[in-house]
């Protein structure tokens, strides 16, 4: 099922490690599929990978060990010689594509990422930021959703990412700290809309991932004071702050293992999904 405009793409992103980006873009693809009913694409921009692992799961080995093409050959523009092919070759949107799930006529897919990513990239003479917008305008208009997972610093990738997106959406987790990249990213959105000015791009708001034990009490004095911060940081930039948090949930790291076993109040990430989705129109 397509949107009638095409694709919606949004770029999970904080200029800060370890606020819950991977989960949220993970989380956020699977409820747009099962929950939605949207066909959707996942694309990771971060050489880590833990978007790739977290949706391909054991997959992910074979496909690093059958060489199949990821955000690298998108990047580069071609697909090296394999043991099947005699010479470079050209990719396609079915080739640069792992189908992760399908239900009816929608499929979650991923354009996976690799740990030499980032290196290729270094080593290329000087990457053309544009490439990602201009594949996905090309090859995938008959999406709903396009989520792509940014890495926590800044480089030529955070620039392909808002190339290739209308919105931005930024994971906090509310501890001290929390806003330290927000000046940084407001700045790296200012100076790219300046530089693009054909190009609209929102940041659709601010989500906080409580990710820590709260030992009962919703997180006591820290969280609060965090929360402080992060609402006046908001408001200098303009940014608006999701209504429904995403609780700490044990149940997050399991399930993007794959471990189903337990969610626990994992299940409350439903009610920041139909926020968002509800506001970007999904
Ligand atoms: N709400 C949460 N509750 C519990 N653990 C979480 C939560 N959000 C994220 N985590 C865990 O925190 C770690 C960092 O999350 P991740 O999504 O990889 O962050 P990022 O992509 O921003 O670096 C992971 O181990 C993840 O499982
Ligand atoms: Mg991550």
């Amino acid at each position: 099922m397509a949107r009638k405009d095409g694709p919606i793409t949004v770029c999970v992103i904080n200029l800060k490690g370890g606020v819950g980006k991977s989960t949220i873009a993970t989380l956020l693809c699977r409820e747009a599929l099962i929950n939605r009913k949207k066909d959707v694409l996942a694309i990771d921009l971060d050489p880590q990978a833990n978007l790739s692992q977290a949706l391909m799961h054991y997959s992910y080995n074979q496909f690093l060990s059958e060489q199949w093409p990821s955000v690298v050959e998108l990047f580069n523009g071609y697909q090296p010689p394999s043991a099947s092919t005699g010479g470079p070759t050209g990719l396609t949107n079915n080739s640069v594509v792992q189908t992760i799930t399908t239900i009816g006529d929608n499929t979650l897919q991923i354009i996976p990422s690799r740990f030499d990513f980032s290196d290729n990239l270094i080593d290329s003479a000087r990457p053309d930021p544009r490439v990602l917008a201009r594949f996905l305008a090309k090859n995938f208009k008959k999406k709903d959703l396009i989520i792509i997972d940014c890495a926590p610093t800044e480089s030529i990738l955070t620039r392909a990412a808002y190339h290739a997106s209308r919105l931005v959406l930024i994971p906090v987790k509310p501890e001290y700290f929390a806003t330290i990249g927000f000046p940084l990213l407001q700045e790296s959105l200012t100076s790219f809309r300046k530089q693009n000015r054909g190009h609209r791009i929102d940041v659709s708001g601010i989500v906080i991932n409580n990710a820590f034990y709260d030992g009962g009490n919703n997180g006591g004095p820290e969280k609060k004071r965090a929360l402080g911060d992060i609402e006046s940081e908001a408001l200098i930039n303009g940014w608006r702050i999701f209504n429904n948090e995403i609780p700490f949930s044990r149940g997050f790291p399991k399930i993007t293992r794959g471990d189903h076993s337990y969610t626990g109040n994992a299940v409350m990430f439903r009610y920041f999904a139909n926020e968002f989705f509800d506001q970007i129109g999904l």
